[in-house]
């Protein structure tokens, strides 16, 4: 996708952290934006921020779990500004981090993978069909995984990512076989500075633990607070930004930000292929479960 001045972006996550950095950048290639997020104030402020700048976007609260509300979402674009170019599936969580996989609730794996995956399903299944029937014009769709996709798995967030980096492959490969004029890339990026690990505070209260009323220190807080410092010396929103946009630019599918993980996807590879047990790392899982 080369040609962006006056093309419609549709962000979701765009409250925060990457997801905002995307909706200023394509906004300041001259592309009118739809933001989506379920904070609101927060979705408030990022688009008075943007308007403020005259670049031309809107809000729209969107809670990407459920399939109705990104439905709307694209009834909203489609009236405001009457096509849409480029989706980024992007709103994410960091999930479940408070012990085994076997001590999850259903509603531990509910909030992880409705937001990583079953977010990017619903994507997926309202945009594609609707940018498809815009040929000529050209789509393109970003779905953000991670470079946790590209490794080992560790934890629950590690599954759906390698879940959202399959799916995205398997599009690729099902819109090349079609020759639609949509395009894809999969955004793995390493660890960047946003409130990722603070991703609680948009748990939908029907998928919060029933008893999340008592303040107390969680199995998962020693390992947010080490994310939290890990990523205040990462990459920031808007490098990432600028990485994607040439990406897309590019047509690049694979958009890998940080070459830290180098080592760790070949050994994830590498073991693979000499059936050799993985050697563990510090694991983004707690080792007790939740109390
Ligand atoms: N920060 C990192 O180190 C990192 C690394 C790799 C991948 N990612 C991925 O990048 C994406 C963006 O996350 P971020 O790091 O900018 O974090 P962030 O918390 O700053 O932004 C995530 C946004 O998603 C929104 N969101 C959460 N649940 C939602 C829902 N149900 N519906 C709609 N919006 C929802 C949040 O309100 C927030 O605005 C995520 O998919 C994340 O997994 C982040």
């Amino acid at each position: 996708m080369q040609d962006f001045r006056n093309k419609v972006a549709v962000v979701t996550g765009a409250a925060s952290g990457m997801g905002r950095a995307f909706a200023e950048r394509f906004a300041r290639e001259g592309m009118k934006v739809v933001l989506a997020d379920i904070e609101q104030p927060a979705l408030d402020q990022a688009v008075a921020e943007l308007c403020a700048q005259q670049y031309d976007v809107i809000g729209v609260r969107t809670n990407v779990i459920q399939l109705s509300d990104v439905e709307d979402l694209a009834r909203r674009t489609l009236e405001a500004f009457g096509k849409v170019h480029l989706v980024c599936n992007n709103a994410g969580v960091e999930g479940y981090l408070d012990g085994a996989l076997w001590e999850a609730t259903d509603r531990d794996w509910d909030w992880t993978f409705g937001v990583n995956f079953w977010g990017v399903v619903n994507g997926v299944r309202t945009f594609l069909p609707i940018m498809l029937a815009q040929d000529p014009d050209e789509g393109y769709m970003v779905n953000t995984a991670s470079a946790t996709a590209l490794v080992r798995g560790s934890n629950m967030y590690g599954i759906t990512k390698h879940a959202v980096r399959a799916l995205s492959e398997t599009l690729y490969g099902q819109l090349k076989q079609r020759g639609a004029r949509v395009g894809i890339s999969v955004l793995c990026p390493g660890v960047v500075n946003t409130r990722l690990f603070d991703g609680e505070r948009n748990r939908p209260s029907e998928l919060r633990p029933p008893d999340s009323s008592h303040a107390g220190e969680r199995p998962s807080d020693a390992i947010r607070r080490a994310w939290f410092e890990r990523a205040a010396q990462s990459n920031s929103p808007d490098q990432v930004a600028e990485m994607l946009l040439a990406a897309i630019r590019e047509e690049r599918f694979y958009v890998y930000t940080d070459h830290e993980w180098d080592d760790r996807v070949k050994a994830f590879c590498s073991d693979i292929l000499n059936g050799s047990n993985p050697v563990l790392q510090a694991s983004l899982t707690a080792p007790a479960a939740r109390t």
